[in-house]
C-alpha cells in the first residue's frame, strides 16, 4: 500500500537499501590472543575465536557485534576438551595444530583454510571469507572441490547428493505436496557431510536463525549464511563418513536406546474417533495375526482439540481402554500439540495464562495464533519453568498407563500467511529476552526436551517414547522423527529414501515417512511396496489423513493382506537385529538405515544411489519403488552377496537384475557376516524364546564382527548393567567357518538360554567351530 503513497520515493530508501546489501568482510588480524583452547583474532571489522573442542573438531566463531559469545548453544552438549595445540606463524600465517587437523590463519585479510595431517583440504576461504551485512545478515564462502559431494542437512526433498542445491532452514508445516523443489519442511538440521574421493568432514553451523546453505550458485565456491546472530561454525574432520557422523554426535548428542515396542509397528489414522474404533482396531491385528505395538491417537480424542483431554462421548473410560490395550500388548501414542485453546473455562489455558507461560509481545501481549482448536496461546519453551510446567501436563497421559506421546505442529504451524508464530514475539529464553525470529527453529526441539524430561520424569524407570514433526539439530536426544505430510505418491515413496537416509547421515537414527502415504489415497500395491520398505526403515508406521481410503493392512483384502502380514511380521523376526542397531545409534550416534556410501566410501557408485539402502554394515534392501515393476536393476557393492529370497550369490562391483514378484522385496546378506533374528510375535509384550544366529558362509579369508546387544526393552535397569552385549567374530576361509565370542558384558537374563547357529552356503569341504563360550551358549 505504501507503494502508492510519497513513500515510495522516500529519500533514505535506495540508499539504506544498498547499504544493507554489501557484504562487509572481516578485514585484516590486528592482534590475536591465545587462551587455553582458544584462540581470539581481533580484526579490523569483526573479531573471530576459533575454539578446539577435540583433536578432530573445532568451533570457529565470528561476531561482527563484538567479542565472539561462545555460551549461546541452544543445542552443544561437549565442552572443549584438554588438548596439545601447536602455534607456529609463518609469514604472514599463523599456523594451529592438533594432532588430527591444521588451521592456516592467514592474518591480511584474515581467511581460513583447514586441512587434515595428511594435507587433505577441508575448508578453504579464497577470495571470499566471512563476512556479514548491515541488516544483521552472517556469511562464509568456501571453495568446492569438483569432487565434492553432499550430505545431511536433515529433512530435504530430493536426491542424496545435494550438490547443486540450495536450503533453507526455517520449520515449516509443508501441507502442499512435498516435491523435489519444495524447502524447507518441518525440521532444521544446519550441518552437512562434504564426501570427497572416499574422505569426508563435516560442517554444524549451529545458528537458529533463517539459515541459508548454497551449492548452487557456483560450482567452485559455496555458502553458507543467516539472518542473525554470530557465524557459529564446527568443522568436524572425519575422516571416514562415520566418523563425521560420531563427531556431530558429540556434540549434539545421541538418541536414548527406544522402547523396543517404539521399534515395533505403528497403526495411525487422523483419526481413529472412538474408543469402539480403537478396540475393533486392535482386535482385528490379533485376529489376523498382524503384529501391532502402536496404535495413535489423533485429534480426534481430545474435547475441542484441547490438549490434555479426552472427548468424554466418544472415549468415555480412556483409561479401561488403555488398560485392555496394554493387556493386549499394545500402547496408545497420543497426539499433543502446542496451541492451547483460548477459553476461560479450559483449566491449562487458565494457569498458562495465570502463571505467565504463554509466548507473547514485548508490549505484554499473548500471541494468538489459530490452529485446530481455534484460537490458541502458545507455551513458550525457551523457559524453564514453563518446560516444566509443560512437562508436568503430562501426567495426564502417564497416569492412565500412556508411555509414548506425539508431538505435532510444534514449527510451530499456525493457521496464517506466515505459516508460524509473529517474528516479533518475545521469547523468555530463561532470562534473556530473545525474539522468535532468532528461536523459531529451536521451538519444536524445546517442545520435545520438555515431553521428554517430563515423560521420563513420570514413567519410574520405564523409557519413554517421543514422535515429533518439527525440531533441531539435536533433537535425536528426545524424539523419533517421522517426515510429515507425504502423499500416497509412488513419488513419495521413492523420495523417503534417500530423505530417510540424509537425516540418518544428520544424526537421527529414528525417522521414517507415514507408510502408504498420508494425503491423497493410497491403493493395494503401493502399500504393499511401502510397507516391504517400512519394515526395515527404524520407524515405521503406517498413517493416512482424513478423508481419505481407509490403509489398514487388510484394507486391500488377499493377497495384499497376506504380503503385508508377511512383512509386519519380518520387522518382528528381524528385531533383535534391528534392535543391536537402535543400541548403536544410541552409543555411537550411526543411523540404522545407512546409504551405501556410509559403508563403501570409496565407491563412486553409491555417492547418489538412491533406491538401495543398508541396514547396518551387512544387509542391504533394494525395493521395488515403481508400480508394475517387477524387476529392478541392483548395485552389489565390494563382496559377495546372497539373496535372502533366492538364495543365490551375486558377485559385488556389479549391477545385477534382480526380480521381485509383488510378494518379494530384494534383502541381501554380505557372505562372511551374520545376521540375528527371532520368531514373529504379535508384539514385543512377549519376550524372544527363540534366538538365532544365521550365518552367510563366505569362502573368501575373512573375518566379520558386530555386536548382539539385548535387554529388558523397556526400562532404565540397562544403565546399571541389566543387559546382554556380546561382540562376536565370524570368520571364513576355505576350510570352515568359525564363530567367536570375543566379549560378553551384562546380566540381563533373556529368556532364550541359547542362541542357535545356522549356517547358510556351506561348502563341502568347510567345517563349523565355535569358540569361546558365553553365559548364552552358541549351539
Ligand atoms: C498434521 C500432521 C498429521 C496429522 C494432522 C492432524 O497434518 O502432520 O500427521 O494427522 O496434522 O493432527
Amino acid at each position: 500500500m505504501l507503494q502508492d503513497t510519497s513513500f515510495a520515493i522516500h529519500p533514505g530508501k535506495e540508499k539504506q537499501n544498498q547499504k544493507a546489501l554489501i557484504y562487509q568482510d572481516v578485514g585484516k588480524v590486528k592482534q590475536y590472543k591465545r587462551t587455553g583452547n582458544g584462540f581470539l583474532f581481533i580484526c579490523e571489522n569483526a573479531q573471530v575465536a576459533i575454539l578446539f573442542y577435540t583433536n578432530s573438531i573445532v568451533r570457529i566463531v565470528m561476531n561482527p557485534k563484538g567479542e565472539p559469545q561462545l555460551d549461546k548453544s541452544k543445542v552443544v552438549v561437549a565442552n572443549p576438551e584438554q588438548l596439545l595445540i601447536k602455534e607456529q606463524i609463518i609469514n604472514d600465517t599463523i599456523m594451529l595444530k592438533t594432532n588430527r587437523i591444521k588451521l592456516h590463519v592467514q592474518k591480511a585479510p584474515f581467511r581460513l583454510k583447514v586441512t587434515d595431517r595428511r594435507g587433505r583440504n577441508l575448508l578453504v576461504e579464497g577470495a571470499r571469507g566471512m563476512a556479514f551485512r548491515e541488516n544483521g545478515e552472517v556469511a562464509v564462502w568456501k571453495e568446492m572441490d569438483k569432487d565434492d559431494h553432499f550430505y545431511g542437512f536433515g529433512e530435504k526433498t530430493g536426491h542424496l547428493n545435494k550438490r547443486g542445491e540450495r536450503y533453507e532452514m526455517w520449520n515449516t508445516d509443508v501441507y502442499a505436496p512435498h516435491n523435489p523443489e519444495t524447502d524447507p519442511l518441518y525440521e532444521s538440521i544446519p550441518y552437512f557431510m562434504t564426501l570427497r574421493q572416499g574422505k569426508a568432514h563435516g560442517v554444524f553451523f549451529d545458528n537458529t536463525f533463517r539459515t541459508v546453505f548454497d551449492l548452487k550458485k557456483s560450482d567452485s565456491y559455496y555458502t553458507f549464511s543467516a539472518e542473525g546472530g554470530q557465524l557459529d561454525y564446527y568443522i568436524l574432520a572425519g575422516p571416514e563418513p562415520k566418523a563425521v557422523i560420531e563427531q556431530y554426535t558429540y556434540l549434539t548428542g545421541k538418541m536414548p536406546l527406544p522402547p523396543k515396542w517404539a521399534i515395533g509397528y505403528h497403526q495411525s489414522r487422523y483419526s481413529y474417533e472412538t474408543e469402539k474404533e480403537v478396540r475393533q482396531l486392535a482386535t482385528t491385528f490379533i485376529e489376523k495375526d498382524i503384529p501391532l505395538d502402536v496404535i495413535h491417537l489423533d485429534i480426534h480424542y481430545m474435547d475441542g482439540y484441547r490438549v490434555f483431554t479426552f472427548d468424554h462421548d466418544k472415549f468415555p473410560n480412556p483409561e479401561q481402554l488403555i488398560k485392555e490395550l496394554h493387556d493386549m500388548g499394545i500402547r496408545v501414542v497420543p497426539i499433543v500439540d502446542p496451541g492451547v485453546k483460548k477459553d476461560v473455562e479450559y483449566k491449562t489455558y487458565r494457569e498458562g495464562v495465570l502463571k505467565d507461560l504463554f509466548c507473547k509481545y514485548i508490549e505484554g501481549e499473548i500471541f494468538y495464533g489459530d490452529v485446530w482448536p481455534g484460537t490458541s496461546a502458545f507455551p513458550d519453551f525457551t523457559d524453564q519453568k514453563v518446560r516444566k510446567w509443560w512437562g508436568e501436563q503430562h501426567t495426564f497421559y502417564t497416569d492412565i498407563g500412556i508411555e509414548g506421546i506425539w508431538n505435532d505442529m510444534n514449527e510451530p504451524a499456525v493457521f496464517n500467511e506466515t505459516k508460524t508464530m509473529d517474528v516479533t514475539v518475545m521469547h523468555r529464553n530463561d532470562g534473556e529476552q530473545t525474539t522468535h525470529r532468532e528461536l523459531h527453529n529451536v521451538y519444536g526441539f524445546l517442545m520435545g526436551k520438555a515431553t521428554y524430561e517430563g515423560l521420563k520424569e513420570q514413567l519410574n524407570g520405564k523409557r519413554p517414547f517421543l514422535l515429533t514433526r518439527a525440531g533441531f539439530a539435536g533433537v535425536q536426544r528426545y524424539a523419533a522423527v517421522w517426515t510429515g505430510d507425504n502423499r500416497s505418491f509412488w513419488e513419495h515413496l521413492q523420495m523417503s529414501l534417500p530423505m530417510v537416509m540424509n537425516l540418518g547421515l544428520s544424526g537421527i537414527p529414528f525417522t521414517g515417512p507415514d507408510v502408504g502415504g498420508f494425503a491423497h489415497d493410497t491403493n493395494g500395491e503401493l502399500i504393499v511396496r511401502w510397507t516391504q520398505v517400512g519394515a526395515f526403515t527404524p520407524y515405521f508406521r503406517n498413517h493416512s489423513a482424513i478423508g481419505t481410503v481407509y490403509q489398514e493392512p487388510w484394507q486391500f483384502g488377499g493377497k495384499h493382506e497376506e504380503i503385508m502380514r508377511k512383512y509386519i511380521q519380518m520387522r518382528y523376526i528381524w528385531m533383535p537385529q534391528i534392535y543391536s542397531l537402535f543400541h548403536e545409534a544410541s552409543t555411537k550416534g550411526l543411523p540404522v538405515m545407512r546409504p551405501l556410501l556410509l559403508e563403501f566410501p570409496n565407491d563412486k557408485k553409491t555417492y547418489n544411489l538412491n533406491d538401495q539402502f543398508m541396514i547396518g554394515d551387512n544387509v542391504m534392501i533394494a525395493p521395488i519403488l515403481a508400480p508394475s515393476v517387477t524387476d529392478r536393476a541392483v548395485y552389489m557393492p565390494k563382496g559377495e552377496w546372497v539373496e535372502i529370497e533366492t538364495g543365490k550369490t551375486y558377485a559385488g562391483e556389479q549391477t545385477h537384475l534382480i526380480h521381485a514378484e509383488l510378494d518379494v522385496l530384494p534383502i541381501f546378506v554380505k557372505r562372511g557376516t551374520a545376521i540375528m533374528q527371532t520368531e514373529w510375535m504379535s508384539n514385543v509384550k512377549k519376550s524372544p524364546e527363540n534366538m538365532s544366529m544365521h550365518v552367510f558362509a563366505g569362502a573368501l579369508n575373512e573375518s566379520y564382527r558386530f555386536i548382539f546387544y539385548d535387554d529388558d526393552g523397556e526400562t532404565f535397569a540397562y544403565e546399571n548393567g541389566a543387559y546382554l552385549k556380546l561382540e562376536l567374530e565370524v570368520t571364513c576361509s576355505e576350510h570352515g567357518v568359525e564363530v567367536t565370542v570375543v566379549n560378553e558384558q551384562g546380566e540381563y537374563d533373556p529368556l532364550y538360554k541359547e542362541i542357535k547357529l545356522n549356517v547358510i552356503g556351506l561348502a563341502r569341504n568347510q567345517k563349523v567351530k565355535i569358540n569361546g563360550a558365553s553365559r548364552i551358549n552358541i549351539v
